[in-house]
Order: C-alpha cells, then structure tokens, then sequence
C-alpha cells in the first residue's frame, strides 16, 4: 500500500511551506538500478534543499534514522529499509559563471548524470565527455567518485551544496575538503570526520576548463583513434566513443539490472605485483604514480572461470566479468551477496587478494 499522507511541521523557517509529505510503504524495486525487491516504510522526496530543513523539522522524522537515495545506482539492497527514505529528487541545470580558465555549472542532484553530460557538450561546456553514460544521479556522483576512461568526477568539481541532516542548515563543500579518493570521498565514510549519513548532497558545481583539453591516455579510446584514423577528436566524438564503448560491454541497467562494477580494483605495492605475476604472468595491472600497483579484479575474477555463473537469480555478466548482474529481473539481494562472497574467495583462494566491494549493501 502507498497511501500519501499530509503531515504538518511545526518549526518551518518563514517562506517555507509548512506541508510535507511522507509516502508508507513505497516499493524500492524501480528506485535501484539493480532492480532489486524492497520496501521503505517511510519515503519523502527531496525536490529543493527546503525540503531536508522540513524533514528536520519534522516532529517524528527529525529524530528518526534516514537514508538518502540517489538514483539507486550503487546500492544492494537486502532487506526493507526501516529508516526514512529521502528520495533526491532535486532539478535543474545552469551555467553559474563563465572565468577566463572554466565554466562553472551547476546541477541539481537529483538530475540523472548522462543528461548532465549531454547538456553540457549540447551547451558547448565539453570536459565530461569521458564519463558519458555513467548510470545514476548528478547528487550521488562525488559520493564514490564516479569514473570513466581517465576521468574522476573530482577532476571536474568545483563545490559541493549540501544540507546537514542534523542541523537542517546548508554548506557549500569546495572539492579539496572531500577527501576523493579512487571510488571514495568523505561521504562514504560514517566515522569521525565523515558525512555519511549526516548529510543530503542538494547540488554540485562543476568546473569545466577551458580551453578543452582531450583525455585520451585510456587504451581502449586510442583504438578507437587507431580505427577511425582520427588524431584530434572533438568533445562529441569522444563522447560517442565512449557511449560505444560502455554499450558493447557493459549492461544497460535499463534492460538487464546491475549496480556497475561489484568490486573496486585492488592496489597493492609492487613487489605485492610482481609476486602475482610470477605465478599469473597475464594479469592486466596499471602502475600508480606513488609506485603502487592497480589490478584489475574483472581479470582476477574472469580468470577464475566466474563469466556467465549465477546463484539464483544474480550473475556475474558474461562480456564483463566486474559486473554482477539481475539475470531475469528475479534476484533477491541475498542471493547478489551470496554470488559476491563466493567470488571474494575464489580470488582471495588463487591470488591472495581481498576484494572491496564498490556498491553500498543494506
Ligand atoms: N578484463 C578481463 N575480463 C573481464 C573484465 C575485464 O580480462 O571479464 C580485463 C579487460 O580486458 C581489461 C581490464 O581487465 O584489460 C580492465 O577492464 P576494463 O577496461 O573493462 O575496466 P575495469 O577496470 O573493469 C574500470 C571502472 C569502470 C570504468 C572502466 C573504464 C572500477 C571498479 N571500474 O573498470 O567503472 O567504466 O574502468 O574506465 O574502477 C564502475 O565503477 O561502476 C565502472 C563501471
């Protein structure tokens, strides 16, 4: 049943309305990219940052645990959520400032990032092409430092707006007191210092520099520039390889559930590498610039022989070994945690190394 309920708050800043409204029992299932059954007892949707002020306000939903929502795209979820769901729904997307050396853009969080990414080239704003089709929300993109073919979301990120869920009052974050890291930024992270939990990103100011420059190191964007012959691409044909990249190997979560890559690439140190590779001469690794050594776990797993295997409903894909997927749109997210633990230690069994798992498990 999802029967809306009005319900009043009683300490609403003046020019805020004073109504919210809280959804019961909403089903989850079209909110997570992996298609995946779940209930949220309670759901607000966020469509300006005033609404976080009113869920703090709230007599019942202030103090109640919350959990925020972005577009779902990296998350498992397991069970029904007992804490508020604060579903971002915020929108919009302006250039905020023209300087000499970027544009400065800002979007709402609750846009879906590959519009962002198509505005900006549309508008003549280049510099996100590389992570074109990125699945999920603009909000949820400096939480794990989405990336793609040589470009983090930090190397494009001006600022962060957010809400503080405890307070209900707003803070602009500017890019260095994130803390990104590879898949990582202080809104992963609960402890002391982190944000997780303790904030609703409402927008993000992305700066955009200029004059454009290609991002072309990554080996699978020189083939295409072996194959098409073309030395200077334009923002748009970049974008276009990309979107012909990610669409020959990775699922549209649109047709076949999945929440991207399962696991974060491992880092180990290079005698941790050379070791492996004495006994896996093959394995696909990329040097770091502090001598740290990146593996790649779709190889790890791939050499495992785990392409194409399923625990009930959850597979692991068969063109993309790193992606777990929602074979006929039946999996149960204990059966996508089964699958995950079993190839943890299949690859911890031959090559000694613990994977990370990338999305969020509720
Ligand atoms: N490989 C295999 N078998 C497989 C999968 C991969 O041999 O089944 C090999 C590939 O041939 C390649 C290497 O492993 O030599 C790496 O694979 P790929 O280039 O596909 O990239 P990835 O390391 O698996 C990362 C990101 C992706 C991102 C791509 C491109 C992580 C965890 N994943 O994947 O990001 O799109 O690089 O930049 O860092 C995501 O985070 O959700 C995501 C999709």
């Amino acid at each position: 049943m999802s029967m809306p309920s009005e319900s009043p708050s009683n300490a609403v800043p003046a020019g805020v309305p004073i109504s919210l409204r809280i959804e019961e029992d909403v089903n989850l299932r079209p909110y997570n990219t992996f298609g995946l059954p779940a209930v949220a007892r309670r759901l607000v949707r966020i469509r300006e940052a005033a609404d976080v002020r009113r869920v703090v306000d709230h007599p019942e939903l202030g103090r109640a645990p919350k959990f925020v929502l972005g577009g779902g795209s990296n998350l498992v979820l397991t069970k029904d959520v007992e804490a508020v769901v604060l579903k971002v729904e915020i929108p919009g997307i302006r250039l905020l400032e023209t300087r000499d050396d970027a544009w400065i853009v800002e979007a709402g969080a609750g846009v879906v990032w590959h519009d962002l990414v198509c505005w900006t080239l549309e508008q003549g704003f280049p510099g996100l092409e590389n992570m074109a089709l990125i699945p999920g929300t603009v909000g949820a993109s400096p939480v794990q430092n989405v990336g793609a073919y040589g470009i983090e979301v930090k190397d494009r990120l001006e600022a962060v707006e957010a809400m503080d869920l405890v307070t209900g009052r707003p803070a602009l974050l500017p890019a260095e007191v994130c803390r990104f890291g590879y898949r990582d930024s202080v809104f992963k992270h609960s402890g002391f210092g982190g944000l997780a939990g303790k904030s609703v990103i409402t927008r993000v100011r992305f700066r955009l520099p200029r004059p454009w420059q290609p991002v072309l190191g990554y080996l699978e964007i020189e083939r295409k520039m072996a194959e098409t012959g073309v030395t200077h691409p334009t923002p748009r044909q970049i974008f276009d390889w990309v979107c012909a990249i990610r669409r020959a190997k990775l699922p549209d979560p649109a047709v076949i559930g999945n929440a991207g890559s399962f696991f974060k690439n491992p880092v180990v140190t290079a005698e941790q590498c050379r070791d492996i590779i004495g006994r896996d001469p093959g394995i696909v690794h990329y040097p770091m610039p502090d001598g740290s050594v990146k593996l790649a776990a779709g190889w790890m797993i791939d050499a495992c022989g785990w392409k194409g295997k399923a625990v009930g409903g959850a597979a692991v894909y068969d063109k993309q070994a790193l992606v777990l997927v929602n074979k006929g749109g039946e999996a149960r997210g204990a059966e996508v945690v089964t699958l995950a633990r079993a190839i943890q230690e299949s690859v911890y069994g031959r090559f000694g190394i613990r994977l990370e798992p990338e999305p969020v498990v509720v």
